[in-house]
C-alpha cells in the first residue's frame, strides 16, 4: 500500500483560501499558515488547482508558463517552502499537469503560429487547412464553443482545442512536445510534489475515424510517463488521471498497474446523488456492477464535489433529466452538460443529507476528495459566471470578507442570508459541537484510526429494503459494517449482528431496527 491508498485529499485553489499579503489574492503564504487547520480536519494530501502565470480565461488551465508561480499567489521560493511545510506536517502535495493544450498567449504557441508550415515549432500544435477533420470528437464546452478547431489568421490555419479557442491542443505525434511535457513533470516532481493530476488526458491524441479519446497512443505515452517517473523517482509519486468516462475507458488508465495509479470515478459521482434523490440505491448498484476489478496497487479517487460543475456526462439522457429535475430546479445552476452548485445548495442544505453522503463518500472503497468549503457547507454565487459560482473566497470568520483578506478579495465572498460568511465559517463552527464541521471531522478522524474503512475489502449487502445501502469493511481481522437510509422515510435493517455504532457511541442493536430519515451508522462489529 502506497501513500494514496490512505489518503484523504482537499482539492482547493492557493487564490481561494487564505490571503497571506493582504492583496485581495489568496497565496501561498497564506495557504502555508493554514495547514494546521488542515492536518486538525483530517486531511492528509492536498491537491492544488493551477497556480501558473495564466490569463485565467479558464481560471488556470490556461496555462501561459508551465515552470514559474503566478505573482499573485508568491514566488517558487514560496511554493518549495509550502511543500516543506506541508511534508514536515505529514501532507502529501498534487499539483496539476494540464498536458493537454496550453494558453494562446503560451511562447510555445506563439512561435508556432509564426514559424513555418511543417516545422517542429508550428507543429507543437495540432494544424489543419480545413475544420472538417476528426469530426467524430464531440465538444466539451457545449455552452461556449460551436467546434473544436479555431482560425488563426497569423499562421494562416486552424488550430485544434478540446476546450475554450483560446486553448490549443498540443500535438503528441511531435517527439518534441513529449519532451517538453516531460520536462515539465520532472520541473515539480523535483520540487517534491507528491503528484500529479493529468488534466483533461483522455484526449491527448487525434486519429480520424475516432472520438479522439482513450486512443492507444495515449495510454502508450503514458505508460512511458509512469516508467520516466518510477525510474527516476522511485515509486512513490502519483500519477492522477483526469479522465472523465465509463467505468471500462476509465479503468484502461490503470493499465496493468503500468500506468496512472489514480482516475476519477466520475460514474458514480453523480449517482450518488441521483440514489438520493431517488431514495434508493439501484443507481450505485448499477455503476458499481459496471466497475472492473483494478490492479491492487491502483486507486478510484471518490468524490462528491470538485471545482466544476457536477458533470452529467457519464449518465444515460433519461438519468441527467432526473438530475436536472431534482437538483437544477433554478435555471441558473445549468452549465455545459452539468450543474454549476456546490454540495450545500444542491442538497437544499439538509445536514442529514450532507453527512449521509459525505459518510458514504467516506467509508465506500476509493480514496475520497473533499472540496474545500463543504466541510461548513458553503454556499455558492449564481450570479458569476461559467464555474467562478462555486469558487469564492474560503470563509473563515465573521470578520470582514469571511476573514479571508483585508483587502477586497478577488471575487466577493458569499455574503447571503443562509450561506453567507456572518453565520457560516469556520471559527463559528469549530466553537459548535453540532455543527457540519464537526460532523465531518470525526467521520475524517475515524476513518484516519480505523485502517479497514481505508485499506478493508468490501462485501456489499442486498438489504430488503431498495432505500438502504449497506456494505462492510475487511481487513486485519476488524469488520465495520456501513449502512444508510437513502430515504426521506424510516427503514429497517433485518437480521444485523450489532457491534459499536461508531458515529453515535456506544453499542448498535442486534436483530431488526431502524434507521430513520437519511440515517447512516457505521459499526465496528464484534467477531
Ligand atoms: C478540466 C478541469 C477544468 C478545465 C478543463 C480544461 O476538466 O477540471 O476546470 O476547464 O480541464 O482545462
Amino acid at each position: 500500500m502506497s501513500w494514496y491508498h490512505d489518503a484523504v485529499v482537499y482539492e482547493t485553489h492557493v487564490r481561494s483560501f487564505a490571503d497571506g499579503n493582504g492583496d485581495g489574492y489568496g497565496d501561498f503564504a497564506g495557504l502555508t499558515d493554514k495547514l494546521d487547520y488542515l492536518v486538525d480536519l483530517g486531511i492528509t494530501a492536498i491537491w492544488l488547482l493551477p497556480f501558473f502565470p495564466s490569463p485565467l480565461r479558464d481560471d488556470g488551465y490556461d496555462v501561459s508558463d508551465y515552470t514559474a508561480v503566478d505573482p499573485r499567489y508568491g514566488t517558487l521560493e514560496d511554493f518549495a517552502r509550502f511543500v516543506d511545510r506541508a511534508h514536515r506536517r505529514g501532507l502529501k502535495v498534487i499539483t496539476e499537469f494540464v498536458l493537454n493544450h496550453t494558453s494562446d498567449r503560451h511562447p510555445w504557441f506563439q512561435r508556432a503560429r509564426h514559424s513555418p508550415a511543417g516545422s517542429s515549432e508550428r507543429d507543437f500544435y495540432v494544424w489543419s487547412d480545413t475544420p472538417d477533420r476528426y469530426g467524430d470528437a464531440r465538444i466539451i464546452f457545449t455552452d461556449s464553443e460551436t467546434s473544436n478547431w479555431a482560425w488563426d489568421p497569423v499562421a494562416g490555419a486552424w488550430y485544434w482545442h478540446r476546450f475554450y479557442a483560446h486553448q490549443p491542443d498540443l500535438n503528441y505525434d511531435n517527439p518534441a512536445v513529449r519532451q517538453a511535457v516531460v520536462e515539465v513533470a520532472d520541473f515539480w516532481l523535483d520540487l517534491g510534489v507528491d503528484g500529479l493530476r493529468l488534466d483533461a488526458v483522455p484526449y491527448l491524441y487525434e486519429r480520424d475515424g475516432t472520438s479522439c479519446e482513450n486512443l492507444p497512443e495515449t495510454h502508450a505515452f503514458l505508460k512511458d510517463l509512469r516508467a520516466h517517473v518510477d525510474a527516476r523517482y522511485g515509486g512513490d509519486r502519483m500519477l492522477l488521471a483526469e479522465a472523465n468516462q465509463w467505468p471500462v475507458d476509465a479503468a484502461a488508465y490503470f493499465g496493468n498497474g503500468d500506468e496512472c495509479h489514480m482516475n476519477y470515478h466520475f460514474p458514480l459521482m453523480p449517482r450518488m446523488f441521483l440514489a438520493l434523490a431517488r431514495g434508493r440505491r439501484d443507481p450505485i448498484d448499477w455503476v458499481l456492477d459496471r466497475t472492473p476489478p483494478i490492479p491492487p496497487s491502483c486507486r478510484w479517487g471518490t468524490f462528491l464535489r470538485n471545482h466544476d460543475e457536477l458533470t452529467l456526462e457519464m449518465v444515460t439522457d433519461a438519468e441527467r433529466r432526473e438530475m436536472y429535475a431534482a437538483y437544477a430546479t433554478d435555471p441558473r445552476a445549468k452549465l455545459n452538460i452539468g450543474i454549476r452548485r456546490r454540495l450545500a445548495p444542491l442538497l437544499g442544505d439538509d445536514s442529514r443529507r450532507i453527512l449521509l453522503l459525505f459518510s458514504l463518500l467516506l467509508s465506500m472503497p476509493g480514496t475520497p476528495f473533499v472540496y474545500y468549503g463543504d466541510e461548513i457547507g458553503m454556499g455558492d454565487d449564481l450570479d458569476l459566471p461559467d464555474r467562478n459560482g462555486v469558487r469564492t473566497p474560503m470563509q473563515w470568520s465573521d470578520a470582514p470578507h469571511g476573514g479571508f483578506t483585508t483587502a477586497t478579495p478577488y471575487m466577493p465572498v458569499i455574503d447571503d442570508a443562509v450561506y453567507g460568511y456572518r453565520r457560516r465559517n469556520v471559527a463559528a463552527q469549530r466553537q459548535d459541537p453540532g455543527s457540519l464541521w464537526n460532523a465531518v471531522r470525526r467521520l475524517l478522524h475515524l476513518r484516519r484510526d480505523h485502517p479497514a474503512l481505508r485499506r478493508g475489502t468490501t462485501v456489499w449487502h442486498a438489504p430488503d429494503d431498495p432505500a438502504l445501502v449497506s456494505f462492510s469493511r475487511r481487513h486485519d481481522g476488524v469488520s465495520i459494517h456501513v449502512v444508510a437510509n437513502l430515504a426521506a422515510r424510516p427503514a429497517t435493517i433485518q437480521g444485523d449482528r450489532g457491534g459499536i455504532d461508531l458515529l453515535g457511541g456506544g453499542p448498535s442493536p442486534t436483530g431488526s431496527w431502524t434507521l430513520p430519515p437519511y440515517g447512516v451508522r457505521w459499526i465496528l462489529e464484534d467477531r
